[in-house]
């Protein structure tokens, strides 16, 4: 930990030194800098979860088990898998998915998505994950209950609440949360992704400002919580929400959402192709109370049963809009006749 911050600290003052021959020069090196070890070198607090001095065995180990659900373990052995029916990617993105880090807009992030050919999914990327202060946060609570108080403040505690619970899993031993906590602080934000003008980098690069008020600079430039509001019901089923859809951007929804997890060889049993039959089912299931309602199976999800643990989980208004259910709507109508 020590070697690391005075590397880090040195890089800065090289950086800043290199400053007054060319801006340039500064302004790629601190580019690959982690924001994490930038904010420390600032003089915040380390975070409980921060993993500095990881072995790249063990951040391969915790890359293992979040993109295949198992690993080697110390003992030489397969581990057991986390969930028998999911992976963690399968709820969570492991990049960048929001082309403004400071916003959570999902109708910015699907057009993002659909650029970079990756998923449009329920949860927050596990990308920068470790940059966050606070997990599960908004309504959560009403989902979770007091699970949530231990999890809120703790990346760690957030780990084992979604491998047991959203998973539909077990708790992680110690080694593998160890080494999951080592692969997220390895898959930090970068400073370059931060999104900062060359004029800000000077700021942080240079004299003039406080430490504190580089933090705060800095920390603008991304959310440091995942703001979550569960979606009410549309008033009237037959009115919908009072939004006009848009059938292209559903289809993108249902391409890059719903198929990730219902397609042959998907998490769930239940297919979602792109027949009419299918389509049909959603049309007649419009007005009634049923698990496939379109807005009853987005706002609520299903809830993990015994004999029944796969579950779907909720979309928040930040992960799918009001707007993007009407667009998921009027794809599935145009198909449907
Ligand atoms: C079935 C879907 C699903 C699976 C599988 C899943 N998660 Fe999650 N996870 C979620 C949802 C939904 C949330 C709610 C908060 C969010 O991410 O927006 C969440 C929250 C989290 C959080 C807190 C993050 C936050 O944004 O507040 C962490 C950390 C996390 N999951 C890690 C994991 C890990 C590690 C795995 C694999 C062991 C995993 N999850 C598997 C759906 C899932
Ligand atoms: C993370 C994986 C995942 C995603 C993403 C997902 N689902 Fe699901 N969905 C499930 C699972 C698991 C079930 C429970 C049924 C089962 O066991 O397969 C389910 C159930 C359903 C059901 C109820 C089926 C029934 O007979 O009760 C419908 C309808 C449905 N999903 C539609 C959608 C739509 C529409 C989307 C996109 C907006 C979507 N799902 C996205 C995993 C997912």
């Amino acid at each position: 930990m020590k070697v690391h911050k005075l590397y880090l600290i040195a890089t800065l003052l090289f950086v800043y030194g290199a400053s007054m021959l060319s801006f340039n020069v500064n302004e790629k090196s601190i580019s690959e800098a982690f924001v994490g070890d930038v904010l420390i070198s600032l003089g915040e607090e380390s975070p409980k979860h921060a993993r500095p001095n990881a072995s790249e065995e063990l951040i391969k180990q915790g890359f293992e088990l979040v993109h295949l659900g198992r690993t080697t373990g110390p003992n030489g052995k397969q581990s057991k898998y986390i969930s028998k029916y999911y992976v963690c990617t399968s709820c969570h993105n492991t990049s960048i998915e929001d082309p403004d880090l400071s916003k959570a807009d999902p109708e910015a992030r699907l057009d993002y998505v659909d650029e970079n050919s990756m998923k449009f999914l329920p949860g927050s990327p596990l990308y920068g994950i470790a940059n966050r202060e606070s997990w599960y946060n908004g309504d959560y609570y009403k989902k979770y209950g007091d699970l949530v108080d231990k999890a809120r403040n703790s990346l760690a505690e957030s780990t084992q609440l979604c491998a047991k619970v959203c998973s539909s899993g077990r708790y992680l031993e110690d080694w593998e949360l160890e080494a999951i906590l080592a692969y997220y602080w390895s898959t930090q934000l970068k400073v370059s992704d931060l999104g900062l003008s060359e004029v800000e980098l000077g700021k942080i690069v240079g004299g003039d400002l406080e430490n504190k008020e580089k933090v705060a600079l800095i920390k603008s430039k991304y959310l440091q919580d995942s703001p979550a509001t569960f979606g009410d019901l549309p008033q009237r089923m037959d009115l919908g929400y009072p939004f006009e859809g848009n059938p292209e951007k559903g289809k993108k929804i249902y391409e890059l959402s719903c198929q990730t997890c219902h397609s042959e060889g998907g998490v769930s049993g239940m297919v979602l192709d792109q027949s009419k039959v299918t389509f049909q089912k959603f049309k007649k299931n419009l007005l009634k109370n049923t698990d496939y309602n379109l807005y009853q199976i987005i706002r609520h999800g299903t809830y993990a049963e015994s004999g029944k643990p796969r579950y779907m989980p909720l979309y928040t208004k930040e992960k799918l809009s009001d707007q993007q259910v009407e667009d998921l709507k009027a794809f599935i109508l145009s198909k449907a006749n």
